[in-house]
C-alpha cells in the first residue's frame, strides 16, 4: 500500500451503516437488483453540482430519504405525492432490492435509488438542490464507543445544509434517548435550522403525514419515537 492508498483511507468518513448484505436475497429480489436496479438508480458517474430534479419529467421538487431501509416509507410517499420527485439512499442490498420492488409493484416513475453512502451523493449535489429531506431510525449505534457512527453529527449536518433549499423540512426521527438529544443540539448547534415544534406532542406524537417504517415498528430503542421536524434557514 503507497502513501496516497494511506491517505484514502484516513479520508474515508467513519462508516455509519452495519452491513450491506447478509441472507440471501428471494429469486425475485435478486433478479430484481440484477435487471432493474440500473434502470432505477441514479446513474454513476455523478457530475460536480449534480442537479437532481434533471432525474425526473418536469424537474419537480426533490426529496430526499437517508437510510430508506426497506423502503416503505419511500414507496408510500412517493405514491402519496407524484407531483414530487424521491432519492432514496440505502447501501443495503435486500434494501434496494424490496425498494425496486416496491416502485415497480405500485407502477411509480418518481423515485431514483442511490444504492450506497448518501454522504456521497450530498457531496456531488448542487446547492440548494433539495426541497426536504426524511432521516427515519437511523442506525442508533447505542454503546458509547460506537456513538461516533451516528450518522448526524456536525459535518454531515453541514453538508446537508448545502443542498438543502430555503425553507427546506428535515424530519429526523428516533426511539433512541441520548441520540435524539444528540441530533437536537447537533441541529440546533450548527445554526442553519429552525426547529418547528410549538408544543409536546409535535415531538411526541407521529407527524400526520408520517409513514410508520418496519425497523419503528419492532421497537428496539429505549424510548417511544421522537419526531424532530426542522426547516433550513
Ligand atoms: C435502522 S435502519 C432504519 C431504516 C428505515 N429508515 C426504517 O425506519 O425502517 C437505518 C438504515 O440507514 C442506513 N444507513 C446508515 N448510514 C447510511 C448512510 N450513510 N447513507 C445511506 N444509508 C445509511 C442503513 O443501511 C440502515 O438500513
Amino acid at each position: 500500500m503507497n502513501n496516497a492508498d494511506h491517505k484514502d483511507l484516513r479520508d474515508r468518513p467513519i462508516r455509519t451503516f452495519g452491513r450491506t448484505g447478509g441472507r440471501a436475497l428471494s429469486p425475485r429480489q435478486q433478479a430484481l437488483f440484477d435487471t432493474r436496479l440500473d434502470h432505477w438508480r441514479v446513474p454513476p458517474p455523478l457530475p460536480a453540482q449534480f442537479a437532481p430534479d434533471s432525474l425526473f419529467a418536469g424537474a419537480p421538487p426533490v426529496w430526499l430519504e437517508i437510510g430508506f431501509g426497506g423502503g416503505e416509507h419511500l414507496v408510500a410517499q412517493a405514491g402519496v405525492h407524484p407531483e414530487v420527485g424521491f432519492i432514496g439512499c440505502e447501501p443495503f442490498v435486500e434494501g434496494v432490492a424490496k425498494a425496486i420492488a416496491g416502485i415497480e409493484d405500485n407502477q411509480l416513475a418518481n423515485v431514483r435509488l442511490w444504492p450506497d453512502d448518501a454522504r456521497l451523493l450530498l457531496e456531488a449535489l448542487a446547492p440548494a438542490s433539495i426541497a426536504r429531506t426524511f432521516i427515519l431510525f437511523p442506525d442508533p449505534w447505542p454503546k458509547r464507543r460506537q456513538q461516533k457512527r451516528r450518522l448526524v453529527q456536525p459535518a454531515f449536518l453541514n453538508a446537508l445544509a448545502r443542498v438543502l433549499a430555503p425553507g427546506a423540512a428535515v424530519r429526523f426521527a428516533t426511539d433512541v434517548a441520548s441520540y435524539a438529544d444528540e441530533a437536537l443540539l447537533a441541529v440546533l448547534s450548527s445554526g442553519q435550522f429552525d426547529w418547528t415544534a410549538e408544543r409536546a406532542d409535535d415531538w411526541r406524537l407521529a407527524p400526520a403525514d408520517h409513514v410508520t417504517t418496519r425497523y419503528e415498528t419492532k421497537k428496539l430503542g429505549d424510548c417511544a419515537p421522537v419526531f424532530l421536524d426542522f426547516q433550513r434557514r
